[in-house]
């Protein structure tokens, strides 16, 4: 009988595609898929491990699983990705009843240990990391939509001292450009209008003397695709070379994801991030000036070991400079193996971590909302991706500068743009020009030209 798996995911983008990855590996070898934990043979939880919280929800989810497994023992309870690599020991000692744990670089192996632990009552563990693999040349399963993921790089070597990414994802390694050329056709083949290119610090990428930019126009050129986007570059991979081509060519999304981590110099350098903050301000001021119609968002952690009162105003004074579209905000979290950990005491209390996290949300707040209004009267181009969930009648989708955008199709007739509601109805997929009647502080409302 054909088994029936269910994957569900926690944590980055990448960890998405991973589980498109592992469908297109388990399809493959015979499995079908399963709309929900109730009807699956295989239940994966594909995993974070980049703060703790993510691991106690992992558990916490697990623990919800438990009965299910009591219930059939032949169900198999697989736990992969990052929190696989990184507490394989406490998985096994903690939650037993876990047939399979498998990190990032043992996917390809996964139908292999789904059997074995079919037939063997002990968990089947595999987290061996592997320098070469980039799974080329595998398929990978997505759910029909929009956007599709390319993975172009795995892993990290940049080593900052408060992550574990290069512990549990291992050494970096790149897809050569004709692959990832290929695997972006491909896409556009079934219909995908967008592309998201994958990887821990993808602006870094230069494979066969291809650099990132090069990259860049040959999927920029491949037909089919309305837009490009990238996520996530790393601050100092920005010369003249990048910045022109992202400038030039006109499918590149205009918004860059730009982690600056701390607005203080002496955070940065203990980071051992490889830039200062009056670098990091200066790039994204040129950006500012030379592309002001680019978003710029950014990661931020409150709270890093000796984070003194001085740092986190200067974290406070270089987000109200560049005043940030949007930001993802964490209180640091310590996590083992890393140097952080191993070298710096977790000095910020629990309250002062919250305390500066909540000052920056408040300010972040403030700029994201200035930022939308600032495109109040303008024209963006929204590529439709669905139906705003408040009201299913409007379609949303996101602007170039990746502001979630609601599209008003009432009031477009009203102007007089259309009067058959048939002939409004904007599909998924669609890329409409509209113009911002209004803003909120993480959404746009706009009516289609
Ligand atoms: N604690 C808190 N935040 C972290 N990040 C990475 N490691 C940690 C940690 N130990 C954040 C960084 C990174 C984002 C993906 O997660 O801001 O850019």
């Amino acid at each position: 009988m054909t088994r029936r798996v269910y994957i569900e995911t926690y944590g980055c983008q990448m960890n998405v595609a991973d589980s498109e990855l592992m469908s297109g590996i388990l399809a493959d070898s015979g499995f079908a898929t399963a709309d929900n934990e109730r009807d699956a043979d295989v239940i994966l939880i594909n995993t974070c491990a980049i703060r703790e919280k993510a691991e106690d929800r992992i558990f916490g989810r697990l623990g919800w699983l438990k009965p299910l497994k009591m219930e059939r023992p032949e169900l198999v309870l697989g736990v992969t990705g990052c929190m696989a690599e990184h507490l394989r020991d406490q998985l096994a000692s903690k939650t037993p009843y876990v047939d399979v744990i498998a990190g990032p670089d043992a996917y390809r192996r996964l139908p292999a240990l789904i059997e074995q632990a079919t037939r063997d009552d002990s968990a089947m563990i595999d987290v061996r990391l592997d320098r070469e693999e980039l799974y080329a040349g595998q398929r990978s399963q997505r759910a029909r939509g929009v956007s599709g993921f390319v993975t172009i790089m795995r892993g990290c070597d940049k080593f900052c001292t408060f992550c574990i990414v290069p512990y549990v994802r291992g050494r970096e390694r790149s897809l050569p450009p004709d692959l990832v050329v290929s695997e972006v056709r491909e896409l556009a083949e079934q219909g995908f209008k967008e592309v998201v290119l994958l990887g821990q610090t993808v602006s870094s990428y230069a494979v066969d003397g291809v650099s990132f930019a090069e990259l860049l126009r040959r999927v920029h050129a491949v037909d089919g695709i309305e837009r490009v986007r990238f996520t996530s570059p790393y601050p100092t991979d920005f010369d003249d070379e990048l910045l022109q081509t992202l400038a030039e060519l006109p499918k590149i999304g205009r918004h860059l994801h730009l982690p600056v981590q701390s607005g203080s110099t002496r955070v940065l350098e203990d980071m051992r991030r490889q830039y200062s903050a009056e670098q990091f301000l200066e790039l994204a001021l040129r950006v500012r000036r030379e592309m002001p119609e680019f978003g710029i968002s950014t990661d931020i952690i409150v709270g890093y070991p000796g984070e003194d009162e001085q740092d986190f105003e200067k974290t406070l004074e270089l987000s109200r400079t560049v005043e940030f579209d949007s930001a993802f905000m964490f209180k640091y979290s310590e996590r083992s193996m890393t140097a952080a950990a191993r070298k710096r005491p977790d000095d910020v209390p629990e309250a002062v971590k919250s305390e500066r996290l909540s000052r920056l949300i408040a300010l972040q707040n403030e700029s994201s909302r200035k930022r939308h209004a600032r495109l109040v009267g303008q024209h963006v181009d929204v590529l439709v991706d669905g139906v705003n969930p408040r009201d299913e009648a409007q379609p949303k989708g996101r602007s170039s500068c990746f502001k979630s955008t609601m599209l008003d199709l009432s009031s477009s007739s009203r102007h007089g743009a259309a009067t058959d509601g048939a002939a409004l109805a904007l599909a998924p997929g669609q890329l409409v020009r509209a113009r911002v009647e209004g803003s909120a502080t993480h959404t746009l409302f706009a009516v289609p030209l």
